[in-house]
């Protein structure tokens, strides 16, 4: 269910909206999403637990595209959220997700952040330190309220993605070391008065191509939760995380059926609510970022350069990974390919979409579509080099409306001020 389709006439289509519709109206560059993908694959998964007979409560997790209109459809679809922030907590709510349907992990919430999860009543908090742990259970008292919490376990397992997206090893900053679990958790659920302690979470990394560190960490939690109700305590409730990864070039992606059945597996006879944070599967694939060639150059390479760059999608510069790019006009049949360098204009070499990619002839003022943005695409933009923050637009089917409208250098001046005593008496 990708979010593009070509049409031999109109070029590449986001549902029946031709790309270069959009581009004309309103401008490069700009992110389209498909609203009907990111509704199907959210069936999708949570038909594929429906399927496995597992009581799965579905989180999408924000920071990979938090758009109010992509969470009112995910919303409407039935999602929960995952969110990572006062502020993602914030916009999960504005677009009518119901605080009962929110987790919020992260390894390090502000006393103010936790106050807004209590004050909200949210599903549950996961927590990542003892030390969190303390806080939260003193700002509940002090509130005299009382929190849902699950503790976040650090399971020491490499998922084996990029090292910048793995989160699951003990070296990384990221959950309770295993064996303080016991412990922690006891005290939790019997003397802490404030935390009404439900279960375990973990999350292991992103972009997850292979099950087996899915069922290398569940197993662990599964485990765990043994020990605890050996130990008379009770865990009634496990966040598996999220990670499925997408295929972005060749990689082999795992199907939402795949992860139901490792789940299944190793929490079915637990009697357990289960839960899942999945981000990257749902959007990506969703949308795409929409370019127009500002000019080509031929040094020792031939160079493609774009109007976006890695202020819009800066995810080739940090985690060196491959976007597919297509012309949004499609090229002749006969047209010869040749290994161009696609770049942005901003002033850092990693501001390179590709090297040596296989594209057919591209021009100025040609139109190109990088794939599979949906995610970590406009949730990790900047104004790096005072480029203002692109458009984004939904297509609803032959619907389409702008979702954010393109940053004005305006707004960006509005945000700043200079001294009073630089400008007194000017
Ligand atoms: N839950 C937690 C606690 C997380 O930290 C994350 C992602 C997710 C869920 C969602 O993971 P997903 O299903 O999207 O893989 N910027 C990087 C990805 C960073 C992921 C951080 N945590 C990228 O562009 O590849």
């Amino acid at each position: 269910h990708p979010a593009v389709t070509a049409d031999p006439q109109k070029g590449l289509m986001v549902g029946s909206v031709a790309l270069s519709t959009l581009a004309e109206e309103v401008g490069t560059p700009c992110w389209v999403i498909n609203a009907e993908t990111l509704r199907l694959r959210a069936q999708l998964m949570q038909q594929a637990f429906t399927d496995a007979s597992l009581p799965v409560t579905c989180h999408f997790a924000v920071k990979s595209q938090d758009n109010q209109a992509c969470l009112t459809v995910l919303g409407q679809a039935g999602w929960g959220a995952d969110v990572v922030s006062g502020g993602e907590l914030e916009r999960a709510l504005a677009a009518g997700i119901p605080a009962d349907k929110i987790v919020f992990s992260g390894v390090g919430k502000t006393d103010d952040e936790l106050k807004l999860a209590i004050t909200h009543d949210i599903a549950q908090v996961n927590v990542e330190s003892a030390e969190e742990l303390h806080r939260l259970n003193g700002l509940a008292q002090q509130m005299e309220r009382t929190i849902r919490v699950s503790l976040r376990v650090n399971p020491d397992v490499d998922a084996k993605t990029h090292s910048k997206i793995t989160t699951g090893r003990a070296e990384d900053k990221f959950g309770i070391a295993y064996t303080d679990i016991p412990s922690l958790y006891r005290t939790a659920q019997r003397d802490m008065q404030g935390l009404n302690v439900r279960g375990l979470a973990v999350h292991l990394g992103s972009q997850i191509s292979t099950e087996e560190p899915f069922r290398q960490g569940y197993t662990q939690l599964a485990k765990m939760v043994t020990t605890l109700r050996q130990d008379g305590l009770s865990v009634e409730d496990i966040d598996c995380g999220g990670g499925l990864g997408i295929t972005y070039r060749n990689e082999i992606a795992p199907a939402p059926a795949m992860l139901a059945q490792v789940m299944a597996d190793i929490f079915g006879a637990l009697d357990v609510n289960l839960r899942v944070e999945p981000g990257r599967w749902l959007s990506a694939p969703a949308g795409v970022l929409l370019s127009r060639v500002i000019d080509t150059k031929q040094g020792t390479h031939q160079f493609v350069i774009l109007d976006a760059a890695m202020s819009e999608l800066v995810r080739p510069a940090m985690y060196d990974s491959w976007h597919g790019i297509l012309p949004v006009h499609l090229p002749d049949a006969e047209a010869a390919t040749s290994p161009v360098d696609v770049v942005g204009p901003v002033c850092e070499s990693s501001d390179t979409f590709a090297k040596q990619r296989m594209l057919p002839p591209l021009k100025r003022n040609d139109l190109v579509a990088i794939l599979d943005a949906g995610a970590y695409g406009s949730t990790m933009s900047s104004t790096y080099n005072s480029r203002p923050f692109a458009a984004q637009i939904m297509v609803d089917g032959d619907q389409w409306a702008v979702i954010r409208p393109r940053q004005t250098l305006e707004d960006l001046l509005a945000c700043e001020k200079t001294p009073h005593w630089f400008t007194q008496g000017a």
